[in-house]
């Protein structure tokens, strides 16, 4: 992928800006790969409320001076609590919110897929993926036909969105990402709303898109197993800044082992604290008695 549709975002003057909370040491991102990162934050705040508008006075920054980069085609998990600020971190770089004069280098061409597949429910599924998309008639149709085949939703081109199962309408917001051609590619927990089996299912779409159009990915997710699955690195983002990385160097799918030691890093790192061989089996219980965001999806224990 060329490097050269790569755009700071717009700086705009920031009112909040150099509010800054969290205990954190500042962390050194990882190295990524040998070329130049794709997406490149320094020192990235994002603080919500003002002084004149909160009762407290002050703002509270979500994301605290965090340094990030992703590199080319490279795939990259978050993991953190509930309301740690993955989403405000992924509407930045997805270029959805004002970075108001910071350091913050991102692609030219992105793509976002959220939890919900926010389809239009009056237009018909081929013409949701077209939506947008420059250009007309039988060639914009037919790219959007090409992107639901790669999702193997070659048979409801004509369907209504509100015939279409859960796992297929995240088929359909698949489409309409890739059918962008995305340098990077955001997921906002794709697949938290979906049945286990359908989850396995779509990440090995997820991972059949990316070995064939190589975009760099940003996931967010709550689900550790998920993110040893499908990542290359996976950050945990606690007060603001990124808190740990692990890199995962290891062919896919992951041996059982290698899994499980990670499974208990993560965890430990997230807050679950759990004694080695019960981490498994206290995982997976969590999860069944949690909804689908919280528990050892990765959700840290009050
Ligand atoms: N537009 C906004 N105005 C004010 N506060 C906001 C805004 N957007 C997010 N926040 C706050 O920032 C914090 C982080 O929100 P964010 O949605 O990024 O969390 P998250 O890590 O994605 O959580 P979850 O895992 O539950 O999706 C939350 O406390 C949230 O209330
Ligand atoms: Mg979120």
């Amino acid at each position: 992928m060329s490097l050269s549709g790569l755009e700071p975002l717009p700086m705009l003057p920031d009112p909040l800006a150099g509010v800054v909370s969290g205990s954190l040491p500042k962390r050194k991102p990882l190295e990524v790969a040998p070329s130049a990162p794709l997406v490149r934050l320094r020192g990235f705040t994002r603080s919500f409320g003002s002084s004149r508008g909160s009762s407290s006075g002050s703002a509270r920054a979500v994301i605290a001076d965090l340094d990030l980069d992703i590199a080319p085609g490279e795939f990259v998990a978050l993991l953190g609590r509930s309301g740690c600020g993955k989403t405000t971190l992924l509407r930045t770089l997805a270029g959805l919110d004002e970075v108001a004069g910071q350091e913050v280098t991102v692609p030219g061409s992105r793509a976002v897929v959220f939890q919900d597949a926010r389809l239009l429910p009056w237009k018909r599924v081929w013409s949701n993926v077209a939506l947008g998309l420059p250009g007309r008639g039988a060639d914009v149709r037919a790219r959007a036909e090409a992107a639901l085949r790669e999702v193997g939703l070659g048979h409801r081109l004509d369907a209504w969105p509100l015939t279409l199962s859960g796992g297929e309408a995240q088929r359909v917001a698949l489409a309409r990402a890739l059918v962008r051609e995305p340098q990077l590619l955001l997921l906002d927990e794709p697949f938290a709303a979906v049945d286990a089996l359908t989850r396995i299912k779509l990440h090995e779409l997820v991972l059949a898109i990316w070995r064939t159009h190589r975009p760099a990915v940003m996931l967010v997710t709550h689900d550790v197993d998920e993110a040893i699955a499908l990542a290359d690195r996976i950050l945990v983002l606690e007060h603001g800044r990124i808190a740990t990385e692990t890199r995962v160097d290891d062919g896919r799918p992951r041996s059982a082992e290698r899994a499980e030691s990670l499974r208990r890093l993560l965890l430990q790192h997230l807050g679950i604290a759990c004694k080695a061989q019960d981490s498994d089996a206290k995982a997976r219980g969590n999860a069944q008695s949690n909804d689908n965001r919280t528990g050892a999806r990765g959700e840290p224990s009050p």
